[in-house]
């Protein structure tokens, strides 16, 4: 797990460091130049002629002193200075004072000769309004470049906190950030403007932190977080997960969570599904249990008895919106007692009885994407995509849940407003039945007896590793929900 840092945790970071363990910030300056120059010499890019654009800010003393170590390597650098010497902070003073000192002046204006690299150092952490005026012009000389692009800490015109285009921004090929990723680079717009993120430990210490920072993300490493099972096991160790899903022509809404709850491990799946469906299922999954009802009226007997046998239920894959289906959410709502995730038409019947709720006795999690997102709270689709972590805490924390909130990263927000941020996956992925297979792989962690937040974000993480495989298998145009499937079992093999 690592965590993601907004701009006041990070310069609360710097400032420990500086302050507290004594680090000079030239010092930090010089080993983030390092780092920066480590990345250009061996990102494949010929040096031939280098631009560094330069802010006021210590971003831009950042800047300068990669220049200088450039310079130092005899490559051809020249260095541009957005804005005026006057405005520079005391760092980028004496960055400049040192550049100058070994015969480096920078140029007057944008240079328009041929670069081969530029190295964008106008903004960081510390951009704080819109680009405007000779900032944005330059911003976008830098766009309509040729150049390599590799920008220090965040691309200029990004929003650190949230990957907002802060009116115009550079368009990275590599993004060199410090100590920790920072929000705004895993978000998109600004994960699609940052290129590749390089995090480089330049020695901050982040014991400045009041509280442990809530935001995080899962890499590789967390695969170890699989559920353990032991040798001396049955299927009941596995847990046994209730699928409530698929009214007619839906079928595969509910055969798409059985199968990836299995494939997840978990020892034994129920799909209580109506009566039509009942020999589709039974042909395609036939290690399910069926309990069936009709369409026209559920029997709620059969779905109380369901209830209880399960340790996880899921409703909503294919459900329907009918009388019928409002009617067993209700129930469902109303009366278990185990875990449940809320899914698909699950969601879009609450919408319209959002206090349902309120009365779950158990944990919940749904996982909206933004449509359904926008009919549970009321608010536009722009709003809730320009704004997906704060949308996803609030709700959580209102309605005490966990709220997976669907996109191109998807988002994780616990009632207690820790928020994981998603990395794995592709758009190969957005593709009908993905969510169902989500369904299904949540459902069959926590019958694993994994904690149910942790399950939703690990859910999420192994979901997108799982149509990374498949993308690997079918490329990403014909990538179909059933491949997420298949490439479970194959991302869960020891490596
Ligand atoms: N238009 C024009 N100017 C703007 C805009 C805008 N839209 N937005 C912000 N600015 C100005 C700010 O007002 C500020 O100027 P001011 O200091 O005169 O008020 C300046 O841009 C700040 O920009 P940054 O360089 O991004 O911010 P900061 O000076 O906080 O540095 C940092 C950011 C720490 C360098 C970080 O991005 C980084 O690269 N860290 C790497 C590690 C490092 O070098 N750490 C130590 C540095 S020294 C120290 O922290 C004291």
């Amino acid at each position: 797990m690592k965590y993601v840092l907004n701009s006041q945790e990070m310069k609360c970071c710097d400032n420990y460091t500086i302050e507290k363990v004594g680090l000079p910030s030239m010092v930090l300056m010089e080993r983030a130049a390092l780092a920066v120059v480590r990345e250009a010499l061996s990102c494949g890019c010929d040096l031939k002629r280098v631009l560094v654009v330069c802010g006021t800010g210590n971003n831009g003393g950042d800047g300068m002193a990669v220049a200088r170590l450039l310079y130092e390597k005899g490559i051809p650098v020249d260095v541009y200075l957005a804005g005026e010497e006057e405005k520079c902070s005391a760092q980028a003073a004496a960055q400049l004072g040192i550049l100058r000192a070994i015969g480096l002046e920078p140029v007057s204006k944008m240079p328009s000769s041929e670069y081969t690299m530029i190295v964008d150092a106008i903004f960081g952490i510390g951009l704080t309004r819109e680009v405007t005026g000779d900032y944005a012009q330059c911003i976008r000389m830098v766009n309509e470049s040729e150049a390599f692009v590799l920008s220090v800490d965040v691309p200029s015109g990004i929003n650190a906190d949230d990957g907002r285009i802060m009116g115009v921004a550079v368009k990275a090929d590599v993004t060199v950030t410090f100590a920790y990723e920072k929000i705004g680079l895993l978000l998109y717009p600004g994960a699609g403007y940052a290129g590749r993120v390089s995090v480089q430990d330049i020695g901050i210490n982040c014991r400045g932190l009041e509280t442990p920072p809530p935001v995080y993300t899962y890499g590789k490493e967390d695969l170890e977080r699989l559920p353990e099972r032991p040798a001396y096991s049955n299927k009941g160790s596995f847990g046994k997960v209730l699928l409530v899903a698929g009214a007619a022509n839906m079928a595969g809404a509910a055969y798409l969570s059985a199968k990836a709850a299995y494939r997840m491990g978990a020892g034994l799946v129920r799909i209580y599904t109506g009566e039509t469906n009942r020999h589709i299922l039974q042909n395609l999954i036939p290690e399910a249990v069926l309990t069936t009802y009709k369409e026209e009226e559920a029997s709620l007997e059969a779905l109380k008895e369901s209830l209880k046998w399960a340790d996880v239920a899921a409703i909503g894959p294919g459900l329907g919106k009918s009388f019928t289906a409002l009617r067993v959410l209700e129930y469902v709502l109303k009366n278990a007692q185990i875990p449940l995730i809320i899914d698909a038409d699950g969601l879009n019947l609450l919408a319209g009885h959002p206090e349902w709720l309120k009365e779950h006795k158990q944990q919940v999690i749904i996982t909206p994407h933004l449509g359904e997102m926008s009919r549970l709270t009321g608010k536009e689709i722009s709003d809730i995509s320009s704004d997906l972590l704060h949308t996803a805490a609030e709700f959580a924390r209102e309605n005490e849940l966990t709220c997976v909130l669907k996109d191109a990263r998807t988002v994780v927000a616990t009632p207690d407003q820790r928020i994981y941020i998603n990395r794995t996956g592709n758009n190969g992925m957005a593709t009908g039945g993905s969510g169902d297979v989500l369904t299904g792989v949540i459902t069959g962690l926590i019958a694993q007896h994994m904690p149910v937040e942790e399950a939703a974000a690990f859910g999420v993480f192994l979901h997108g590793r799982a149509g990374d495989a498949a993308a690997k298998r079918c490329g990403m145009y014909g990538l179909m929900a059933h491949d997420l499937v298949d490439s479970i079992s194959e991302i869960l093999k020891p490596q």
